[in-house]
Protein backbone atom coordinates (compact mmCIF):
# COMPACT_ATOMS: atom_id res chain seq x y z
CA UNK A 1 0.00 0.00 0.00
CA UNK A 2 1.28 3.68 -0.57
CA UNK A 3 1.97 5.53 2.05
CA UNK A 4 -0.28 8.44 2.27
CA UNK A 5 0.85 12.10 2.01
CA UNK A 6 -1.60 15.27 1.09
CA UNK A 7 -1.89 14.31 -2.56
CA UNK A 8 -3.13 10.89 -2.14
CA UNK A 9 -6.12 10.77 -3.79
CA UNK A 10 -8.76 8.84 -1.27
CA UNK A 11 -11.62 6.40 -2.63
CA UNK A 12 -13.70 4.21 -0.49
CA UNK A 13 -16.58 1.60 0.14
CA UNK A 14 -19.76 2.62 1.57
CA UNK A 15 -22.35 -0.18 3.00
CA UNK A 16 -23.52 -1.63 6.11
CA UNK A 17 -22.09 -3.98 7.08
CA UNK A 18 -18.76 -3.45 5.56
CA UNK A 19 -16.33 -6.03 7.82
CA UNK A 20 -16.04 -8.75 5.58
CA UNK A 21 -15.43 -6.80 2.20
CA UNK A 22 -12.72 -8.05 0.29
CA UNK A 23 -12.58 -4.56 -1.76
CA UNK A 24 -10.23 -2.85 0.25
CA UNK A 25 -7.47 -5.41 -0.71
CA UNK A 26 -8.00 -5.76 -4.21
CA UNK A 27 -8.35 -1.85 -5.06
CA UNK A 28 -5.44 -1.08 -3.06
CA UNK A 29 -3.77 -3.92 -4.95
CA UNK A 30 -4.81 -2.44 -8.24
CA UNK A 31 -3.33 1.02 -6.68
CA UNK A 32 -0.44 -0.39 -6.12
CA UNK A 33 0.23 -2.44 -8.78
CA UNK A 34 -0.40 1.02 -11.40
CA UNK A 35 2.21 3.16 -9.10
CA UNK A 36 -1.08 5.53 -8.34
CA UNK A 37 -1.45 7.34 -5.25
CA UNK A 38 -4.66 6.61 -3.55
CA UNK A 39 -6.04 4.91 -1.10
CA UNK A 40 -9.20 2.73 -0.93
CA UNK A 41 -10.91 2.58 2.76
CA UNK A 42 -14.14 0.84 4.14
CA UNK A 43 -17.04 2.83 5.37
CA UNK A 44 -19.95 1.77 7.47
CA UNK A 45 -23.18 3.81 7.16
CA UNK A 46 -26.43 3.69 8.18
CA UNK A 47 -28.99 4.08 5.81
CA UNK A 48 -30.67 6.83 7.34
CA UNK A 49 -27.00 8.73 7.14
CA UNK A 50 -26.71 7.51 3.26
CA UNK A 51 -27.01 11.26 1.99
CA UNK A 52 -24.84 12.94 4.55
CA UNK A 53 -22.19 10.70 3.92
CA UNK A 54 -22.44 11.36 0.26
CA UNK A 55 -22.39 15.26 0.65
CA UNK A 56 -19.89 14.66 3.16
CA UNK A 57 -17.66 12.20 0.89
CA UNK A 58 -17.61 14.57 -2.19
CA UNK A 59 -16.96 18.17 1.02
CA UNK A 60 -13.99 16.04 1.72
CA UNK A 61 -12.82 15.05 -1.74
CA UNK A 62 -13.46 11.56 -2.17
CA UNK A 63 -12.61 11.01 -5.61
CA UNK A 64 -14.50 7.56 -5.64
CA UNK A 65 -16.70 5.09 -3.92
CA UNK A 66 -18.35 1.88 -3.95
CA UNK A 67 -22.02 0.92 -3.05
CA UNK A 68 -22.81 -1.94 -1.51
CA UNK A 69 -25.62 -3.46 0.78
CA UNK A 70 -28.02 -1.81 1.68
CA UNK A 71 -27.73 1.18 -0.14
CA UNK A 72 -27.70 0.52 -4.15
CA UNK A 73 -30.81 1.71 -4.59
CA UNK A 74 -31.71 4.11 -2.38
CA UNK A 75 -28.19 5.97 -3.44
CA UNK A 76 -29.55 6.71 -6.76
CA UNK A 77 -31.50 9.80 -5.46
CA UNK A 78 -28.34 11.55 -3.73
CA UNK A 79 -25.84 11.47 -7.28
CA UNK A 80 -25.51 14.56 -9.35
CA UNK A 81 -25.97 12.22 -13.07
CA UNK A 82 -26.63 8.77 -13.59
CA UNK A 83 -25.40 6.07 -16.29
CA UNK A 84 -28.07 5.24 -18.42
CA UNK A 85 -27.05 1.36 -17.46
CA UNK A 86 -27.30 2.10 -14.09
CA UNK A 87 -30.52 3.27 -14.38
CA UNK A 88 -31.98 0.70 -16.41
CA UNK A 89 -30.71 -1.81 -13.98
CA UNK A 90 -31.91 0.47 -10.93
CA UNK A 91 -28.81 0.02 -9.02
CA UNK A 92 -25.50 1.78 -8.41
CA UNK A 93 -22.91 0.19 -7.27
CA UNK A 94 -19.73 2.92 -7.70
CA UNK A 95 -19.40 6.89 -7.46
CA UNK A 96 -17.07 8.51 -9.46
CA UNK A 97 -16.28 12.19 -8.40
CA UNK A 98 -17.50 14.73 -11.32
CA UNK A 99 -18.26 18.73 -10.91
CA UNK A 100 -20.62 19.31 -8.29
CA UNK A 101 -20.77 15.70 -7.26
CA UNK A 102 -21.13 12.18 -8.02
CA UNK A 103 -21.95 10.12 -10.99
CA UNK A 104 -23.39 6.92 -10.54
CA UNK A 105 -22.70 3.34 -12.51
CA UNK A 106 -23.42 -0.12 -11.85
CA UNK A 107 -20.11 -2.07 -12.75
CA UNK A 108 -21.57 -4.91 -11.75
CA UNK A 109 -22.74 -5.07 -15.35
CA UNK A 110 -19.06 -4.37 -16.92
CA UNK A 111 -17.53 -6.56 -14.66
CA UNK A 112 -20.13 -9.65 -15.95
CA UNK A 113 -19.86 -8.70 -19.64
CA UNK A 114 -15.67 -8.66 -18.80
CA UNK A 115 -16.30 -12.28 -16.96
CA UNK A 116 -18.04 -13.47 -20.09
CA UNK A 117 -15.92 -12.26 -23.02
CA UNK A 118 -12.40 -13.23 -20.88
CA UNK A 119 -14.30 -16.68 -20.70
CA UNK A 120 -15.18 -16.72 -24.60
CA UNK A 121 -18.77 -17.48 -23.12
CA UNK A 122 -20.96 -16.27 -26.21
CA UNK A 123 -24.47 -15.09 -25.56
CA UNK A 124 -25.52 -13.68 -28.77
CA UNK A 125 -28.67 -15.74 -30.35
CA UNK A 126 -28.28 -18.29 -27.21
CA UNK A 127 -31.05 -19.39 -24.66
CA UNK A 128 -29.75 -18.53 -20.52
CA UNK A 129 -31.25 -19.97 -17.75
CA UNK A 130 -30.68 -17.29 -14.99
CA UNK A 131 -31.38 -18.82 -11.26
CA UNK A 132 -32.45 -16.06 -8.60
CA UNK A 133 -34.26 -12.88 -9.18
CA UNK A 134 -32.41 -10.45 -6.31
CA UNK A 135 -30.06 -7.75 -7.42
CA UNK A 136 -27.15 -9.33 -8.67
CA UNK A 137 -29.66 -11.00 -11.07
CA UNK A 138 -30.84 -7.70 -12.51
CA UNK A 139 -27.60 -6.87 -13.53
CA UNK A 140 -26.87 -10.18 -15.19
CA UNK A 141 -29.96 -10.03 -16.81
CA UNK A 142 -29.36 -6.69 -18.36
CA UNK A 143 -26.03 -7.82 -19.18
CA UNK A 144 -27.61 -10.90 -21.15
CA UNK A 145 -29.86 -8.85 -22.95
CA UNK A 146 -27.62 -5.94 -24.18
CA UNK A 147 -25.35 -9.39 -25.36
CA UNK A 148 -28.05 -10.35 -27.77
CA UNK A 149 -29.64 -13.79 -25.41
CA UNK A 150 -32.46 -14.58 -27.52
CA UNK A 151 -34.43 -16.62 -24.58
CA UNK A 152 -33.86 -15.82 -20.40
CA UNK A 153 -35.52 -18.34 -18.59
CA UNK A 154 -35.43 -16.80 -14.64
CA UNK A 155 -35.71 -19.87 -12.13
CA UNK A 156 -36.92 -18.40 -8.22
CA UNK A 157 -37.84 -19.28 -4.81
CA UNK A 158 -40.16 -16.55 -4.92
CA UNK A 159 -42.15 -16.25 -8.74
CA UNK A 160 -44.64 -13.44 -7.30
CA UNK A 161 -41.12 -11.35 -6.89
CA UNK A 162 -39.47 -12.29 -10.24
CA UNK A 163 -42.47 -11.38 -12.06
CA UNK A 164 -43.12 -7.91 -10.30
CA UNK A 165 -39.18 -7.09 -11.26
CA UNK A 166 -39.14 -8.95 -14.68
CA UNK A 167 -42.42 -9.99 -16.03
CA UNK A 168 -43.24 -7.41 -18.71
CA UNK A 169 -39.64 -7.96 -20.62
CA UNK A 170 -39.81 -9.58 -23.63
CA UNK A 171 -38.03 -12.94 -23.63
CA UNK A 172 -38.17 -13.77 -20.73
CA UNK A 173 -39.99 -16.75 -19.49
CA UNK A 174 -40.71 -16.86 -15.29
CA UNK A 175 -40.68 -19.96 -13.14
CA UNK A 176 -39.62 -21.63 -10.04
CA UNK A 177 -36.93 -24.07 -9.50
CA UNK A 178 -39.21 -26.93 -10.42
CA UNK A 179 -39.80 -25.17 -13.61
CA UNK A 180 -36.83 -26.58 -15.42
CA UNK A 181 -38.10 -29.60 -16.35
CA UNK A 182 -40.44 -27.68 -18.67
CA UNK A 183 -37.43 -26.24 -20.18
CA UNK A 184 -37.02 -27.83 -23.59
CA UNK A 185 -33.67 -30.66 -23.65
CA UNK A 186 -30.81 -28.79 -24.72
CA UNK A 187 -27.48 -27.47 -23.83
CA UNK A 188 -27.81 -24.02 -22.13
CA UNK A 189 -25.27 -21.54 -20.37
CA UNK A 190 -26.76 -20.71 -17.11
CA UNK A 191 -25.55 -18.54 -13.97
CA UNK A 192 -25.89 -18.97 -10.51
CA UNK A 193 -27.34 -15.67 -8.72
CA UNK A 194 -28.60 -17.16 -5.85
CA UNK A 195 -27.23 -16.55 -2.19
CA UNK A 196 -27.53 -20.09 -1.55
CA UNK A 197 -23.89 -22.29 -1.31
CA UNK A 198 -21.82 -19.47 -0.18
CA UNK A 199 -19.39 -19.83 2.73
CA UNK A 200 -20.34 -21.34 5.40
CA UNK A 201 -23.35 -22.86 3.78
CA UNK A 202 -21.12 -25.00 1.18
CA UNK A 203 -22.65 -28.04 0.84
CA UNK A 204 -26.16 -25.90 -0.28
CA UNK A 205 -27.23 -26.41 -3.57
CA UNK A 206 -30.24 -24.20 -5.20
CA UNK A 207 -31.00 -26.96 -7.31
CA UNK A 208 -30.34 -30.74 -6.06
CA UNK A 209 -31.95 -32.72 -8.62
CA UNK A 210 -29.43 -34.01 -10.74
CA UNK A 211 -31.16 -34.37 -14.07
CA UNK A 212 -30.95 -30.25 -14.11
CA UNK A 213 -27.60 -30.10 -14.87
CA UNK A 214 -27.78 -32.27 -18.07
CA UNK A 215 -29.03 -28.82 -19.50
CA UNK A 216 -25.96 -26.81 -19.12
CA UNK A 217 -23.17 -26.67 -21.51
CA UNK A 218 -21.55 -23.70 -19.41
CA UNK A 219 -22.21 -21.91 -15.81
CA UNK A 220 -20.68 -18.91 -13.74
CA UNK A 221 -21.73 -19.21 -10.35
CA UNK A 222 -21.52 -15.98 -9.22
CA UNK A 223 -20.38 -16.77 -5.64
CA UNK A 224 -16.59 -17.04 -5.00
CA UNK A 225 -16.58 -18.56 -1.24
CA UNK A 226 -16.00 -21.08 -1.31
CA UNK A 227 -14.04 -21.41 -4.72
CA UNK A 228 -15.47 -24.68 -6.11
CA UNK A 229 -19.71 -24.41 -4.95
CA UNK A 230 -22.06 -27.36 -4.64
CA UNK A 231 -23.54 -25.91 -7.71
CA UNK A 232 -20.32 -25.99 -9.88
CA UNK A 233 -19.67 -29.53 -8.84
CA UNK A 234 -22.65 -30.62 -9.68
CA UNK A 235 -22.27 -28.85 -13.49
CA UNK A 236 -18.92 -30.50 -13.69
CA UNK A 237 -19.77 -33.88 -13.28
CA UNK A 238 -22.62 -33.50 -15.84
CA UNK A 239 -19.49 -32.26 -18.29
CA UNK A 240 -20.20 -28.61 -18.48
CA UNK A 241 -17.89 -25.99 -17.63
CA UNK A 242 -17.97 -24.03 -14.07
CA UNK A 243 -16.60 -20.97 -13.04
CA UNK A 244 -16.90 -19.39 -9.88
CA UNK A 245 -18.04 -15.12 -9.74
CA UNK A 246 -14.32 -13.89 -8.41
CA UNK A 247 -13.38 -12.86 -12.13
CA UNK A 248 -16.59 -11.28 -12.07
CA UNK A 249 -15.67 -9.39 -8.52
CA UNK A 250 -12.04 -8.39 -9.76
CA UNK A 251 -13.35 -6.70 -13.36
CA UNK A 252 -15.91 -5.20 -11.47
CA UNK A 253 -13.11 -4.02 -9.20
CA UNK A 254 -11.40 -2.68 -12.45
CA UNK A 255 -13.97 -0.93 -13.69
CA UNK A 256 -15.00 1.05 -10.81
CA UNK A 257 -11.34 1.59 -10.30
CA UNK A 258 -11.01 2.94 -13.84
CA UNK A 259 -14.52 5.71 -12.99
CA UNK A 260 -12.66 6.39 -9.76
CA UNK A 261 -9.53 7.53 -11.39
CA UNK A 262 -10.48 8.15 -14.76
CA UNK A 263 -8.15 5.81 -16.74
CA UNK A 264 -7.82 2.44 -18.27
CA UNK A 265 -6.46 -0.20 -16.22
CA UNK A 266 -4.90 -2.78 -18.70
CA UNK A 267 -6.26 -5.96 -19.09
CA UNK A 268 -3.03 -8.04 -18.32
CA UNK A 269 -2.89 -5.54 -14.80
CA UNK A 270 -6.59 -7.73 -14.24
CA UNK A 271 -5.63 -11.07 -15.29
CA UNK A 272 -2.71 -10.59 -12.65
CA UNK A 273 -4.97 -9.42 -9.65
CA UNK A 274 -7.26 -12.42 -10.86
CA UNK A 275 -4.62 -14.76 -10.70
CA UNK A 276 -3.17 -13.72 -7.56
CA UNK A 277 -6.38 -13.42 -5.63
CA UNK A 278 -7.18 -16.68 -6.73
CA UNK A 279 -4.20 -18.20 -5.58
P1 LIG B 1 -28.00 -10.20 -4.26
O1 LIG B 1 -27.80 -8.70 -4.22
O2 LIG B 1 -26.74 -10.97 -3.90
O3 LIG B 1 -28.59 -10.67 -5.53
P2 LIG B 1 -30.57 -10.46 -3.02
O4 LIG B 1 -31.05 -9.31 -3.80
O5 LIG B 1 -30.94 -10.59 -1.57
O6 LIG B 1 -28.98 -10.55 -3.05
O7 LIG B 1 -31.03 -11.81 -3.80
C1 LIG B 1 -30.80 -13.09 -3.32
C2 LIG B 1 -31.33 -14.15 -4.29
O8 LIG B 1 -31.07 -15.43 -3.71
C3 LIG B 1 -32.84 -14.09 -4.55
O9 LIG B 1 -33.11 -14.58 -5.83
C4 LIG B 1 -33.37 -15.04 -3.48
O10 LIG B 1 -34.64 -15.60 -3.76
P3 LIG B 1 -36.03 -14.82 -3.40
O11 LIG B 1 -36.19 -13.76 -4.46
O12 LIG B 1 -37.09 -15.87 -3.49
O13 LIG B 1 -35.84 -14.26 -2.02
C5 LIG B 1 -32.33 -16.12 -3.53
N1 LIG B 1 -32.26 -16.92 -2.30
C6 LIG B 1 -31.77 -16.54 -1.11
N2 LIG B 1 -31.86 -17.55 -0.22
C7 LIG B 1 -32.44 -18.60 -0.89
C8 LIG B 1 -32.78 -19.94 -0.54
N3 LIG B 1 -32.56 -20.41 0.68
N4 LIG B 1 -33.35 -20.73 -1.49
C9 LIG B 1 -33.56 -20.27 -2.73
N5 LIG B 1 -33.24 -19.02 -3.14
C10 LIG B 1 -32.70 -18.19 -2.23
Amino acid sequence: MNIVNGKTKVLGLIGDPIEHTGSPAIHNLLASKLGDDAIYVPFRVRSKRLEEAVEGAYALGIEGLNVTVPHKVEVMQYVTELDDAALEIGAVNTLARIRGGYKGYNTDFSGFMRELDSLDIQVNGRDVIVLGAGGAAKAVIYTLNRLGARQIYILNRSIEKAEEIFGDQPGIKIMGFDGWKSIPSDKYICIQCTSVGLSPEDEACVIEDEGFYDLIESAVDLIYKPKETAFMKKVAAHGGKAYNGLRMLVFQAASSYEFFMKKEVPEEIVEELYHELDS
